[in-house]
């Protein structure tokens, strides 16, 4: 296992481009399913987990062309068993289950596993395809689908306890897309990555409107076509680099390639810490760097357009060392804060309880081995790492590279001081 060796104090300067977005590229890789047409996708970036998706659509009988970062798929003669030993690495494989049941009549998924920073139920997806007329079972550990009688437009509530749900959105957005009628979706997830998802499907010849909304409306139409599109920039990965311009720059560090209408619950709440941030007339690039007088603040994260849960590791991170007190409140996952016991670990004073941490600013925090546990979690760690004193050894980096592209060379043209050494296993 490859760990990343973090020599810390060192100020960061320079730009970087950001990477298309993780979130964005999985369920419209899955929606090549779809059709029997070539879709032809730029920016899909390079890290496991869209690597994996394209594992379970070979599998599933696509043709899967990647070079750099477009990839070409042709789901022209496919079949409806999703691969166990793929699906179990990444719990995003579930979103092959709309399209595979909208376009083949079924689908056999195995049921995803759980994962540390919560237990990930598909309660949520299961009922918006059973309200369009699917049949749900399970087997050996597989989630069976079939309508037999084809898929019939409806209105489906889906929200849960925690609020709507993106993947299950995505995942009735693409079964409705081919069903007969019209479905619509109330409480639906309005995140930029279901955004993106809309625009390929409507560019593919799927009639669907409301997308950014909570309410959204799919008339079902007999097949689909190929396209062309580039996926969205990550708004998470640039996200966790503003953080990193606010807490390990002294001159500010510039990411080209965003979007500023994706970033606004991280730019806002980096201002009211007291910190810089700048975007280009155009909002293709922002600058970040750190304020002279930063203070603590409180994240309560919530569905889009509310502050997002996949950002609130690193600000936890940037809240270790600064001055005054913060919380961060996860409503959606409130398991997720692994980062935490790591990061006291370097020193910082955070009490987790109940779905809260409250992080008291320390004046540094010290290096030390860490372990990474998911994806944000280890992204936190790194952060924290380029502001401690002294080398931090990262462990488990595949967790990063999940999601983050080419981490470590980004940081290296930031001029951070970090080296990853290859693993043995
Ligand atoms: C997506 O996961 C993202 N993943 C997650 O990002 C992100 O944290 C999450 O949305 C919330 O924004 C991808 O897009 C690939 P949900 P998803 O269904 O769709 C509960 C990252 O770091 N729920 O919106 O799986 C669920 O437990 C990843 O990039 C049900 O109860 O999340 C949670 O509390 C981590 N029943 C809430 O809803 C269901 O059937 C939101 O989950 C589904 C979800």
């Amino acid at each position: 296992m490859d760990k990343l060796l973090v020599h810390g104090g060192t100020p960061l300067t320079g730009s970087i481009n950001i990477s298309g977005s993780k979130n964005a590229s999985l369920p419209i890789l899955a929606a090549a399913l779809l059709t029997d047409q070539q879709v032809i996708i730029e920016r899909v970036p390079d890290v496991s987990d869209t690597n994996y998706m394209l594992q379970i659509l070979s599998a599933l009988g696509c043709e899967v062309e990647r070079y750099s970062g477009t990839v070409k798929i042709t789901a022209a003669n496919i079949h409806p068993e999703a691969p166990y030993e793929i699906v179990r690495k990444m719990r995003a494989s579930i979103c092959v289950m709309g399209p595979l049941v909208a376009r083949l009549g079924r689908a056999s998924v195995s049921i995803p596993g759980g994962c540390v920073i919560g237990d990930r139920p598909i309660d949520l997806h299961l009922k918006g395809l059973q309200a369009i007329g699917a049949d749900i079972d399970t087997e050996g550990g597989n989630i069976l689908i079939e309508a037999k009688d084809g898929l019939i437009g409806k209105e489906v509530d889906l929200r849960g306890k925690h609020g709507p749900t993106v993947l299950g959105t995505d995942n009735l957005m693409m079964a409705a897309v081919l069903a007969k009628g019209t479905t619509v979706i109330e409480s639906a997830a309005c995140e930029p990555e279901v955004m993106d998802l809309a625009d390929f499907l409507i560019s593919m010849g799927a009639k669907i409107e409301g997308a950014g909304t909570r309410r959204i409306t799919i008339e079902g139409v007999e097949s689909l076509g190929g396209t062309h599109h580039t996926v969205i920039p990550d708004r998470i990965e640039a996200g966790t680099f503003m953080v990193a311009g606010a807490i390990a720059s002294e001159t500010g560090i510039t990411l080209n390639r965003v979007r500023k209408d994706h970033l606004q619950q991280a730019a806002e709440k980096l201002i009211e810490a007291g910190h810089y941030v700048d975007f280009s007339e155009d909002g293709s690039s922002v600058t970040v760097k750190p304020g002279d007088d930063p203070q603590g603040c409180k994240i309560l994260t919530a569905p889009h357009p509310g502050f997002p849960t996949d950002m609130q590791a690193q600000f936890t991170a940037m809240f270790a060392t600064t001055p005054g007190i913060s919380v961060v409140e996860d409503t959606i996952f409130p398991q997720r804060f692994m980062h935490c016991a790591e990061l006291t670990r370097m020193g910082a004073d955070i009490k987790v309880d109940n779905g809260s941490a409250v992080i008291t600013g320390v004046a540094k925090l010290g290096s030390a081995p860490v372990m990474a546990s998911d994806l944000r979690a280890s992204a936190a760690l790194v952060l924290a790492a380029l502001k401690a004193e002294g080398t931090t050894e990262i462990n488990r980096l595949y967790h990063i590279d999940r999601g983050y592209e080419m981490i470590d060379e980004k940081l290296l043209q930031l001029g951070a001081k970090v080296e990853r050494v290859r693993g043995s296993v």
